[in-house]
């Protein structure tokens, strides 16, 4: 009636055939979600919380940017004792001081390229400029 030589490797095949999406994404990296790393000065807090932040970021950069270059606003922030000076450079990365491992993590893996680096610099170019000096 049927042969048990091709029912068995054929439900094999069919096994593998609906489970693609489960296994092949295990395999590869293709669900690996980034980890940026935290604060490896071991701040506890950002200056606003992680999931608006996560959500937000870009935009609060460009308020900080306007407050800073049209209003003159300069006034330092406070947070957990410690104050920082509104700016890219000044606060962001002084907590998360390693760009490639934070900033970079997610952007790569979303495919962003913010053109800020092109004036600002990052922990690593501004320490080389500060030896050439
Ligand atoms: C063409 C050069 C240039 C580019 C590109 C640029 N900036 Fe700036 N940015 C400046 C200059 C110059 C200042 C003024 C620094 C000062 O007066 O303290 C500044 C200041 C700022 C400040 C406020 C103070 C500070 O030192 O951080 C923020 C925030 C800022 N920029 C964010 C950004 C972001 C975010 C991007 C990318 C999306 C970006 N900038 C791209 C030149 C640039
Ligand atoms: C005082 C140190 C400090 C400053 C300044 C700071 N951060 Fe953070 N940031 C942290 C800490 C600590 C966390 C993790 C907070 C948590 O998990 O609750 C965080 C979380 C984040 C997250 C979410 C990360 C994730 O895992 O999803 C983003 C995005 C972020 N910060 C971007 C920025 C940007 C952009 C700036 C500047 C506008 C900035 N941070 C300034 C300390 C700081
Ligand atoms: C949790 C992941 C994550 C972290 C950490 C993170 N970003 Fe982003 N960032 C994103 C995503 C995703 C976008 C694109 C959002 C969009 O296009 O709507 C983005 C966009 C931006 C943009 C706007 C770029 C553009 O071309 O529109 C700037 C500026 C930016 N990030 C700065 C930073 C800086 C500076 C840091 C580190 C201090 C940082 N981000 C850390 C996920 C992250």
């Amino acid at each position: 009636m049927y042969n048990k030589g091709t029912i068995i490797p054929g439900l094999i095949i069919f096994v593998l055939f609906v489970t693609f999406p489960i296994w092949f994404n295990r395999l590869t990296t293709a669900s690996d979600l980034p980890k940026p790393e935290l604060p490896p000065g071991g701040e506890k807090q950002c200056v606003m919380p992680a999931d608006y932040m996560r959500a937000n970021h870009m935009k609060l950069l460009n308020v900080w940017r306007d407050d800073v270059l049209r209003e003159s606003q300069r006034e330092p922030l406070e947070i957990n004792g410690v104050q920082y000076t509104k700016g890219l450079q000044t606060a962001c990365l002084e907590c998360h001081s390693n760009k490639e491992k934070f900033c970079d993590s997610c952007h790569n893996y979303a495919a962003v390229a913010p053109y800020c680096w092109s004036c600002h610099l990052a922990p690593k170019e501004a320490a080389s400029k500060e030896a050439i000096q």
